[in-house]
């Protein structure tokens, strides 16, 4: 097992993209709103786009006609390319019904250490 500092902890904040690395890979990190940290994949599993480039925002969601509610930010990543949105929860697509679409995001065990966000592998 081997420890990879990805970035510092203070870099992070809610709604905010990280770059970083595990060794020569991409990851991106960020700050859930419950203060947990996400270190995840840095390329979208649709077709690969940086999702460096891409952007941490919020869903609507609406259980009424003509009523929607902006819930969930900082949980949401939305890619550059194409706009497909994934939970920074569990890694999924937000898309009703999508749970079993094969392409979800890779979300590493993360730590902090520290200042220091740590993934071991
Ligand atoms: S490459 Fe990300 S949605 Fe297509």
């Amino acid at each position: 097992m081997v420890k990879h500092v990805v970035c510092r902890f203070d870099e992070l904040d809610v709604g905010k993209i990280t770059p970083g690395k595990i060794g020569r890979s991409e990851v991106i990190v960020s700050k859930l709103p419950s203060g947990e940290v996400r270190v995840v994949g840095g390329r979208c599993p649709h077709q690969g786009a940086a999702l460096e480039h891409g952007r941490i925002s919020g869903r609507t969601s609406s259980d009424t006609p003509n009523e929607m509610e902006f819930c969930n930010y900082g949980e949401t990543l939305r890619c550059p390319w194409h706009g497909f949105e994934f939970s920074l929860i569990d890694g999924c697509p937000v898309v009703p019904g999508a749970k079993n679409w094969p392409m979800n995001l890779r979300i590493f065990d993360a730590k902090v250490e520290g200042n220091d966000v740590v993934v071991t592998l």
